[in-house]
């Protein structure tokens, strides 16, 4: 037996004025992906916008299911338009968001491990680190550069192979 570390490395900003003007921009436009969230169950809205290198920002929200199953996180409905849509535009960053009138969020909200086991799909796709950040609005953002950092155990595509 051995016992084994692993250290992961991410940045926190107190503010959104302390990040660089792209990053900055595109929490405020995770923001407004959160217009279009449909979550009437959990009466929580998340927002995901994601650059890509071309320049065109893709934005996703969750969007829920009576059916409750059913439903997609933002992430991902953002993930999975930009394979099917874009999927030669690599993926440089992207920012998460989210809001509920019920109470205030005072910490960053991080992704769902399914939501990271996509990331770290289109990240291992595209051979490009994706810098993710977590934005709160009442409170600090988390950034990282790649995926690893988040998922560092993900499931790989080596595991199919003999
Ligand atoms: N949700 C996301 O959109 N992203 C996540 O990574 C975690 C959770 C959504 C799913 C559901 O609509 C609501 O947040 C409450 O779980």
């Amino acid at each position: 037996m051995s016992k084994n570390n692993l250290t992961i490395s991410y940045e926190e900003f107190s503010s959104i004025d302390d990040l660089n003007v792209q990053d900055k921009d595109l929490c405020n436009e995770a923001i407004k992906a959160m217009a279009n969230s449909h979550s009437p169950y959990s009466e929580f809205r998340v927002g995901a916008a994601i650059r890509l290198e071309s320049g065109k920002i893709v934005y996703g929200s969750n969007q829920e299911n009576v059916a409750y199953p059913s439903g997609l996180c933002a992430e991902r409905v953002a993930l999975f338009t930009i394979g099917s849509t874009y999927p030669k535009d690599r993926i440089m960053s992207m920012a998460i968001t989210a809001h509920t009138d019920n109470f205030k969020i005072l910490e960053p909200v991080t992704s769902c491990g399914a939501c990271l086991q996509v990331m770290a799909e289109y990240e291992k796709k595209q051979s490009h680190p994706i810098d993710v950040l977590f934005y709160c609005q009442n409170g600090s953002i988390i950034k990282t550069n790649g995926i690893k950092s988040l998922l560092p155990f993900a499931f790989a595509e080596t595991r199919l192979r003999k």
